[in-house]
């Protein structure tokens, strides 16, 4: 299984703050926002990582994550020239993906909570057909939505409905087998001239081979769509790290808990950092190591 970060779009509801800079370059709290849906692909184990945004913005992702050898990882890198919807990370990239199987996600999602390793180390030894993830939400009717039965039956998928049949979101973290490059290829655009992820989800859906999954309310999703947002997202994250003295999304740490580096990358990379808190942090998990 091999990850994709979608990092791209326009950025408009926030702007200006997204006038020059991505949106998923935002700071949320102490790092950049795409560390937190990295960290989920890392806790996943997917060490293959490419990383898709606009040209402009690329060159910074490129900037900050690099080849991903300080992590132990694989880093790739592709333009999406314009926004033609969530589905075109399969067409751009079908060379990278190679026939593997794939789990987007989409940069501007985070995560945070119990159980969340788990579900996603389950989730990326999916061979084929599709797996999404539903969170239960107060207004689902600003996300696609999922309606499905006792069973796990999909009923029903909907993008932003203005009367939603559940209070489901579908969340933007999305696993599919080696044939989705060739399904979204068949894709057309819907009527605002995007191809959408709901179709390709309904594509595994005819087959019979969607399967939608519940993350429950152990685990936070945060929204990052809007200014205030935005700011409680970062607030989130600061209580959480303030009074554990842990640190959500340390990429150095889960690389080392996966053993794909040890403590002298993790000082490696807290000497490139200086002197601020997080340099601090991984310094200390060096003398320490991390936390059982
Ligand atoms: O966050 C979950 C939601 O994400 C899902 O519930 C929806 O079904 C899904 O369509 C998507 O909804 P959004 O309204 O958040 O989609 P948006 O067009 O804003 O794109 C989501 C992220 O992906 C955003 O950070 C920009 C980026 N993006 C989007 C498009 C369409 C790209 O990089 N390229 C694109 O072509």
């Amino acid at each position: 299984m091999k990850g994709i970060i979608l990092a791209g779009g326009a950025g408009t509801r926030l702007h200006p703050l997204t006038r020059v800079l991505s949106k998923q370059l935002l700071p949320v709290y102490d790092k950049p926002m795409i560390y937190y849906p990295l960290s989920v692909l890392m806790l996943a184990g997917i060490r293959e990582v490419l990383v898709i945004s606009t040209p402009p913005d690329l060159p910074l992702f490129r900037h900050l994550l690099g080849d991903g050898a300080r992590l132990g990882m694989r880093f790739a890198y592709a333009e999406q020239a314009r926004p033609e919807g969530l589905p075109q990370a399969f067409t751009i990239g079908r060379g990278f993906l190679g026939g593997a199987a794939a789990c987007l996600l989409l940069g501007d999602n985070v995560f945070y909570g119990h159980g969340l390793s788990d579900v996603v180390r389950a989730a990326a030894r999916l061979e084929r057909g599709g797996r999404v993830f539903a969170y239960h939400v107060r207004d689902p009717e600003r996300y696609g939505v999922v309606e499905f039965d006792a069973t796990g039956r999909v009923l029903s998928l909907e993008e932003k409905p203005a009367k939603p049949r559940s209070s489901f979101a579908v969340v933007g973290l999305y696993f599919f087998g080696p044939d989705v490059c060739d399904l979204a290829a068949g894709l057309k655009p819907s009527a605002r001239g995007e191809t959408e992820i709901l179709d390709l989800c309904r594509a595994y859906l005819a087959r019979g081979e969607l399967q939608v999954q519940r993350i429950y309310r152990g685990v936070a999703w945060l929204d990052t769509g809007t200014p205030r947002s935005l700011l409680e997202a970062a607030t989130f994250i600061e209580a959480i790290e303030e009074r554990q003295g842990l640190k959500v999304a340390c990429l150095e740490e889960i690389a080392w808990r996966n053993g794909w580096i040890g403590p002298a990358e993790v000082e490696a990379e807290a000497a490139a950092m200086g002197k601020s808190p997080y340099a601090d942090y991984l310094r200390r998990l060096v003398t320490e190591g991390p936390a059982p």
